[in-house]
């Protein structure tokens, strides 16, 4: 069967780790019989460079064509501005996942057994780690009312004019509903329980999202519901990580405890990511651009190739071809392979590589 598939490789590290999954992705259709077909479009800082917007009308459109998106990374110093009137290359990520209708962005978080080693948790606190992060992706605080306003009386010291910004944590009810579904009905197919994390005892936001969440677990008495505090959830994911199972949570509380989860894993070159709604379904590591290390061929592409194991499993349901493929990463890291991102004293010199042998050595496991 033919598979069509539109990759943004973006900025930075975009394009070298985005070069790999496609290599990756030929192997796979040879051994499973199955056709890849990519057509490639502009997003992010190569997109305003090109066409002066982040998401070009030609990207948007092709999305929608696409069976799945495969998205690497945007950003950069380049396209860095605080300036509110000109374009940023979040925006094409923002303005892609809303007009996709992306609003559960699903990240694992799996040990690796060979990169125990690797984090910088002790060992023993990993005993057991494997959760699912479920971040509300297309409301809260990301996609709210915002403003900056100049000139505000009162705004500056002493009772001058000055500046004003704010940006409004905004949900609707049927929001919160169809991210819960999505929590536990995940935790069904896990271990059965839900923590849900919000700011009940000071957001408005919150305390709806807490009632909403509870009603909707009536639904799912076989799954068991933990509210927690976001502040508290932070702390817990470093003091007692394994008690996770499916964490759901707005919008920037699921970036910023997604990315300290990361580290979980060793590294945030680990952590995949499928955001899904009621169409296209989009792919993309967690991780940014890393523009310090872009054009150096010393990426980690494993997060991309994570990525495009969840593609195979959601989108195309090739669930042998997903399992090979998990398998062959972890084949890789028994091995001993690493990036510099997860390589640590322990790592032999001769088993540290870049972007593409690490890519290669998957291939040839596949
Ligand atoms: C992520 C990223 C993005 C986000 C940025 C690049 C806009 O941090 O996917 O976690 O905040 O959602
Ligand atoms: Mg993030």
């Amino acid at each position: 069967m033919t598979h069509r598939i539109l990759l943004l490789p973006g900025d930075g590290i975009g394009p070298e780790i985005t070069a790999v999954a496609v290599k990756v992705l030929g192997t796979i259709g040879e051994r499973f019989g199955e056709s890849f077909e990519f057509e490639e479009a502009l997003l992010g800082g190569a997109a305003i460079d090109a066409t002066g917007t982040a998401l070009p009308e030609a990207t948007l459109e092709a999305a929608q064509r696409a069976d799945a998106v495969l998205l690497a990374a945007i950003g950069g110093p380049k396209w860095d501005t605080t300036d509110p009137d000109k374009p940023r290359p979040e925006q094409g990520l923002l303005g892609i996942r809303k007009a996709l209708g992306l609003y559960a962005n699903l990240r694992p978080v799996k040990i690796f057994d060979a990169l125990r080693e690797a984090s910088t948790l002790k060992p023993e606190f990993l005993e057991g780690v494997d959760m699912l992060i479920v971040r509300e992706l297309t409301g809260g605080l990301y996609f709210g009312e915002r403003a900056r306003q100049y000139d505000v009386v009162g705004a500056g010291a002493d009772g001058a004019a000055g500046q004003r910004a704010y940006d409004t944590l905004d949900y609707r009810e049927y929001e919160v509903e169809r991210i819960a579904h999505t929590a536990f009905e995940a935790a069904r197919t896990r271990r059965s329980k839900v923590h849900s994390v919000d700011k009940a005892n000071v957001l408005e936001s919150s305390r709806m999202w807490r009632e909403v969440v509870h009603r909707v677990a009536a639904d799912y008495p076989d799954v068991e519901l933990i509210d927690q505090l976001v502040d508290n959830s932070a702390m817990q994911l470093i003091r007692n990580p394994a008690q996770f199972d499916v964490m759901v949570t707005e919008n920037m509380f699921g970036d910023i405890l997604s990315d300290e989860a990361s580290m979980l894993t060793g590294s945030l070159g680990m952590l995949a990511s499928a955001s899904l709604g009621d169409g296209t379904a989009l792919y993309e590591p967690s991780h940014g651009s890393a523009p310090d290390i872009a054009g150096q061929g010393v990426a980690n592409p494993l997060a991309m190739l994570l990525s495009v194991e969840l593609m195979l499993r959601y989108s195309f349901v090739l669930h042998e071809a997903a399992d090979a493929l998990a398998a062959a990463i972890t084949r890789v890291l028994d091995d001993g392979w690493r990036t510099p991102d997860i390589a640590n004293a322990a790592t032999l010199p001769q088993r540290r590589v870049g972007t593409v042998s690490m890519g290669d050595l998957v291939i040839e496991r596949l």
